[in-house]
């Protein structure tokens, strides 16, 4: 048996998750490496789709590039299926989210959709959330008082940089990104970071988690429904 690559992995999976846009309808599109493959795919079904919500401005480019036109999100009531992928996602379907810094707009369309199909390589399967640093949106003046409130949780944040300043989001804003963090009551824990002043989105998707995860494994594309 040949084994396939990482790249190859995300390529699979970006394909497998065509069996699920509904043809006529408008589809909701993630962010990152993985959804750049189900754009590249999507290409080839232009013709049959109203058109995509999109949950960065690079994804806006990549699809307006292949010619699928972009609605803005206030133009539509609802989505039937949202493809995007993720950074750690567990056998419940919760995910964190946000190693490409899009969590903010990824969690409204996902909120518009009926269907989140998660599509990730293995790696990303994990038996409990955590081990990769949960991001989260600020506002950048609440960016300190945040940290803090981490720490007091046993975190610890770092503001992410890109190019030695710190990253500026599609929404204006800073992402702290933190470590050390026992994420056990999913649900719980995402509400009352979310509470918390100056925090625009945190990373934890259990409110907007998967309904289906095509996962890319050596033995082909696994299917799983929660
Ligand atoms: C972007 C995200 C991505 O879905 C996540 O980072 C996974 O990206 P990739 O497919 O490149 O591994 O949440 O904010």
């Amino acid at each position: 048996m040949t084994t396939l690559t990482q790249d190859e992995l995300k390529t699979l999976v970006g394909r497998a998750a065509l069996d699920y846009v509904v043809p006529g309808e408008i589809v909701g599109v993630g962010t990152g490496s993985t959804v750049n493959k189900f754009i590249d795919a999507l290409a080839s079904m232009k013709d049959q789709i109203r058109g995509a919500v999109s949950s960065s401005v690079a994804s806006t480019e990549r699809l307006r590039a292949l010619g699928i036109p972009v609605l803005d999100a206030n133009e539509v009531q609802s989505l039937s299926v949202y493809v995007d992928g993720a950074d750690e996602i567990d056998p419940q379907g919760h995910m964190i989210k946000g190693g490409g810094a899009a969590l903010t707009r990824e969690k409204i369309v996902a909120a518009l959709s009926a269907r989140f199909v998660c599509i990730a390589d293995e790696s990303k399967w994990v038996p409990v959330l955590g081990a990769f640093p949960l991001p989260v949106e600020v506002i950048p003046m609440a960016a300190q008082q945040i940290a803090r409130q981490f720490a007091a949780m046993g975190g610890q944040a770092q503001l992410r940089l890109k190019d030695g300043v710190p990253l500026v989001t599609d929404n204006g804003q800073h992402i702290l990104d933190v470590t050390g963090l026992q994420i056990a009551g999913r649900l719980a824990f995402e509400r009352q970071v979310n509470n918390w002043p100056g925090v625009v989105t945190v990373g934890v998707f259990a409110h907007q988690k998967a309904d289906v995860c095509l996962l890319g494994t050596a033995a082909g594309v696994k299917t799983c429904v929660f």
